[in-house]
């Protein structure tokens, strides 16, 4: 990155000074804004975004699944991230969208009128640690994952994540990198901000969707197992399974086959054999060695 970080704004690139919102603005005082986050990887032909497309519609879902309206469509915020990391020339990164209603908004708890929308182009470093696959530890989290029924899990909303704030607070507190929360019945959900998944007996377990966000990394991991030839099942997972597992890994957009070394008092190799295949895979497809995943790459 060459100087001053650049922001879009809906429509115009300002300096980071001028990115601001109200702290009363609707997004900020009550917690709605919706947002993704992927990556943006550096390759001979220029940066590409990763599953641009997939995320754009991820945060279109989320607008719905809460009511609200997007200012910008599908192409023109691919346009507006294109122009976001040109203008900044990050290399390897992390492309943050946020749509939000920045205007000040005192009581008014349902606002009108569409989202503002910003971009964000972070270069790795810093508080950034993307591709850094250092074995993590896991915890059981005393909080519970957010009931579906209260808030819908699957839009990427701000105020969802009080509820990842404390799980992985309390896993802190305790030791541990990443508390893995259940749902209402029990089963696990999901980490803070990553999907799980577990190897048993030679096959891939992963909870499926409707208490979960759905994960593009979760989603990258289940398009490129059949490849491997891993048996894989989307499928409800107890605590007794996580005790009992040969694997452990979490997946999400900075690292996206993450090894876990340890849940609570139970090791595992790290990475096991299956994750080790899938990081590989992984690492192959963000390298640009793998032409059949190619087309998880939007060009900027
Ligand atoms: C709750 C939650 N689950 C899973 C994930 C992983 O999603 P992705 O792979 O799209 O980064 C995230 C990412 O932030 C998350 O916040």
């Amino acid at each position: 990155m060459n100087g001053e970080r650049l922001v879009w704004m809906n429509g115009t690139l300002k300096t980071d000074e001028y990115a601001k919102v109200p702290i009363l603005s609707h997004s900020f005082s009550r917690g709605s804004a919706i947002f993704e986050s992927l990556g943006v990887h550096e390759s001979s032909k220029g940066p590409k975004a990763f599953r641009l497309d997939r995320h754009i519609c991820r945060l279109e879902r989320s607008a719905e699944l809460l009511g609200m309206e997007m200012k910008y469509c599908h192409e023109e915020i691919i346009e507006a991230v294109s122009q976001t990391v040109r203008a900044n020339n990050i290399g390897r990164g992390l492309i943050k969208i946020m749509a939000y209603w920045g205007h000040e908004a005192v009581v008014d708890l349902v606002p009108k009128g569409p989202l503002d929308l910003a971009i964000f182009a972070i270069p790795n470093g810093g508080e950034l640690h993307l591709d850094e696959p250092t074995p993590i530890s896991t915890c059981l989290s005393k909080w519970r994952k957010l009931h579906p029924s209260t808030v819908p899990l699957e839009a990427k909303a701000v105020g969802n994540y009080l509820n990842g704030y404390l799980a992985r607070k309390d896993a802190l507190d305790r030791g541990f990198d990443i508390g893995l929360l259940q749902d209402e019945n029990g089963f696990v959900a999901e980490g803070s901000t990553e999907s799980v998944f577990i190897v048993k007996d030679g096959s891939l377990l992963t909870p499926p969707l409707g208490g979960i966000l759905s994960g593009i990394s979760r989603m990258t991991i289940l398009e490129l197992v059949p490849h491997l030839k891993i048996p894989t099942l989307e499928k409800e997972i107890r605590v007794e399974d996580l005790r009992s597992a040969d694997e452990m890994f979490t997946a999400h957009s900075g690292v996206k086959v993450h090894p876990v070394y340890k849940f609570e008092e139970h090791d595992f190799p790290a990475p096991g054999p299956i994750t080790e295949r899938l990081m590989q895979t992984m690492e192959d497809v963000l390298s640009f060695r793998d032409d059949r995943f190619s087309h998880f790459f939007q060009s900027l």
